[in-house]
């Protein structure tokens, strides 16, 4: 490719970083992004966070490929300290010392002879793969400081075999981190905009705790992906919707902070009043998107408004405005109740986060219950199919329940 040519296809893969709000879905998708551009067969990606450097994503190809279709690799979380004990450590090292960015360009690592710095061969050991070339770069602020290390590994020709990253990846691959390192600053502050929204709710629910909501979060996406790949939605598509998803169903309960303490932490059963109190929380946790007309906004009512309702219409809170909790005209019933809304009167969201709820309310200890063993749980979530779940999103859940699984346990 041209020079010129290969700048504009740069700048066209990272133009749309700063769109992505959510963190780990940006992780993965920069790291996506900079393997296709320097062809690289896989990398992962390490955030600082204090003194040490936190594995947060990686993607190997040729690992994938072995996989049966539709599995994920699931990675172990782990951190490393900063220093020359791996290759990350001692480009975050030095990188916080020089004050400045710079690339590491390595041909073998097994080759590795007089360096400053060693590999780590377990992983390789561990997976079965062949690690070789290596193109590491940190990621900087606008205030100069490290936040994290790109690591692509096994750059590859056109046939297939792995070569060397070039002279000219290097420049390419600064670019490309300085991108990197703003996208991610900007959904941090998003991030950290919704965590504070969110250890506000939990201040009152401890029940639920931060732990709850980032499960409820991770295995939406993971069924939302799968429900959507079955209807033919476009990888694209899918991406940006996944991104809003994510958050959205973190803060599905938000509106448990309009509750008072002596409903919301009550250790037995609720009395009716009660429960007609909690439900509340739903459309209290809509208002709080209303102003706002981000696609994220618009999944967060959707979330917090539906989460409750019913494939088979007998949910809650039914077809209300969420600014005064009152049926909507035509919608009210003799009772004085608003209609609950049935099937696919319930947004797509609202749908996907019931059954990501159950599974996790189920699988934890309440206030008022003990945690369920995985067995029970399914068959719960297979004998609800059809009357409190959407069947096609209970079909989408068990067709990535080992994923689902791997999270709840790297989130316990
Ligand atoms: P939560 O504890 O997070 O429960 C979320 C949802 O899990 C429940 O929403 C319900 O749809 C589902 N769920 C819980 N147990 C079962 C079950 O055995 N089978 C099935 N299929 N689904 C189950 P729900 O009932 O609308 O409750 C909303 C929130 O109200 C609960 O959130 C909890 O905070 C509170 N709550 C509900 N029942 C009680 C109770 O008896 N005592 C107390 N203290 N709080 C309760
Ligand atoms: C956003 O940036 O749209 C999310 C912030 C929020 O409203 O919680
Ligand atoms: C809660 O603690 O009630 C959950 C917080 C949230 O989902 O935003
Ligand atoms: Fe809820
Ligand atoms: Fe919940």
């Amino acid at each position: 490719m041209k020079k010129e040519k290969k700048l504009d296809y740069l700048l066209e893969l990272i133009n749309d970083l700063n769109e992505v709000k959510d963190i780990d879905l940006l992780l993965e998708k920069i790291l996506f992004k900079a393997r296709l551009f320097f062809n690289a067969d896989a990398g992962s990606i390490y955030l600082k966070d204090r003194d040490r450097l936190v594995f947060k994503c990686a993607q190997n190809d040729t690992l994938q490929k072995r996989l049966k279709k539709g599995e994920k690799l699931i990675y172990k979380r782990f951190s490393i300290p900063i220093d020359s004990n791996s290759i990350a450590g001692y480009v975050a090292e030095k990188s916080i010392k020089d004050k400045s960015e710079w690339v590491l360009n390595i041909k073998d690592v097994y080759k590795l002879k007089d360096t400053p710095y060693c590999f780590n061969p377990e992983f390789d050991k561990k997976a079965g793969y062949k690690t070789r070339s290596m193109l590491v770069v940190p990621m900087i602020n606008k205030k100069n400081e490290v936040v994290g290390i790109l690591q692509l590994i096994n750059a590859k020709d056109e046939r297939g075999n792995t070569i060397s990253f070039s002279r000219s990846d290097e420049v390419y691959i600064l670019h490309f981190a300085k991108a990197a390192a703003l996208a991610l600053e900007r959904a941090q502050m998003t991030r950290n905009l919704v965590l504070r929204m969110i250890s506000m709710a939990a201040m009152r629910d401890p029940e639920e705790t931060a732990e709850h909501v980032n499960r409820v979060g991770a295995y939406s996406v993971e069924i939302f992906e799968r429900w959507a790949k079955k209807k033919g939605m476009d990888e694209e598509e899918i991406d940006k919707k996944k991104d809003v998803l994510k958050i959205a169903a973190m803060v599905h309960d938000i509106g448990k902070v309009g509750i008072s303490d002596t409903i919301l932490k009550k250790p037995g059963k609720l009395t009716k009043q009660e429960f007609e109190t909690i439900k509340t929380h739903t459309f209290l946790g809509a208002r709080l998107f209303y102003n706002g007309d981000s696609e994220f906004d618009k999944a967060a009512i959707d979330v917090t408004l539906n989460h409750h309702e019913r494939w088979d219409g007998n949910g809650y809170p039914g077809h209300v405005d969420p600014l005064t909790g009152k049926p909507l005209p035509g919608f009210e019933l003799p009772d004085g109740r608003a209609r609950p809304k049935k099937g696919e009167e319930i947004p797509i969201f609202g749908r996907i986060v019931a059954v990501a709820d159950v599974y996790d309310a189920l699988s934890s200890a309440r206030s008022y219950k003990e945690p369920w063993p995985e067995e029970k749980i399914l068959q719960e979530i297979e004998r609800c199919s059809g009357k409190q779940f959407d069947p096609e999103v209970v079909e989408a859940f068990f067709s990535c329940h080992s994923v689902i699984r791997a999270i709840k346990k790297n989130y316990s």
